[in-house]
């Protein structure tokens, strides 16, 4: 009884340290090419709200998934920069993408359009302070 305790104790750990681990190693460039490179959500969401219709519903799609990838990158660890920095920066990134969600959901067109120029101003500045 004793054995089956520590040892489940141990896998626990272990299972816990993967995890860990996992969530370390989520790849910066995977999801700047999924959200930001040409082709990626940013940009089709940036041209879809340009349609004189838009597609709203597609637009829905594009930003949930842009949200999920936005919070993995709060998660995942810079080439450069102090944490504190890419703490904030990340953040910042999460909540404007959040910001254009929730106008997208809304059909607020003048909202989206404001939250997508935001995030088209953040990629700089991180990319100055995070990436090599
Ligand atoms: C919160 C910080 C942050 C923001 C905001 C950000 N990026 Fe990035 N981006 C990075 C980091 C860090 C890398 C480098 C990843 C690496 O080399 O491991 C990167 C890499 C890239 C790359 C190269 C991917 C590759 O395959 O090497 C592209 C393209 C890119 N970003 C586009 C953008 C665009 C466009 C925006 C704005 C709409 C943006 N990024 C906003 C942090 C950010």
């Amino acid at each position: 009884m004793k054995f089956t305790t520590s040892f489940s104790i141990a896998t626990l750990a272990t299972l816990s340290l993967g995890a860990f681990l996992f969530a370390q190693a989520v790849d910066i460039k995977e999801i700047m090419t999924k959200a930001n490179k040409a082709g990626g959500l940013f940009p089709q969401i940036q041209k879809g709200l340009k349609a004189p219709a838009p597609n709203w519903a597609n637009l829905k799609n594009d930003s949930d998934e842009l949200v999920s990838l936005a919070t993995m990158l709060g998660k995942s660890k810079p080439p450069k920069g102090d944490a504190a920095s890419w703490a904030t920066m990340s953040k910042g990134y999460l909540d404007e993408a959040t910001a254009l969600k929730t106008a997208i959901a809304a059909m607020n067109k003048a909202g989206a359009d404001a939250a997508i120029g935001k995030l088209a101003t953040s990629c700089n500045g991180c990319h100055k302070a995070h990436k090599n």
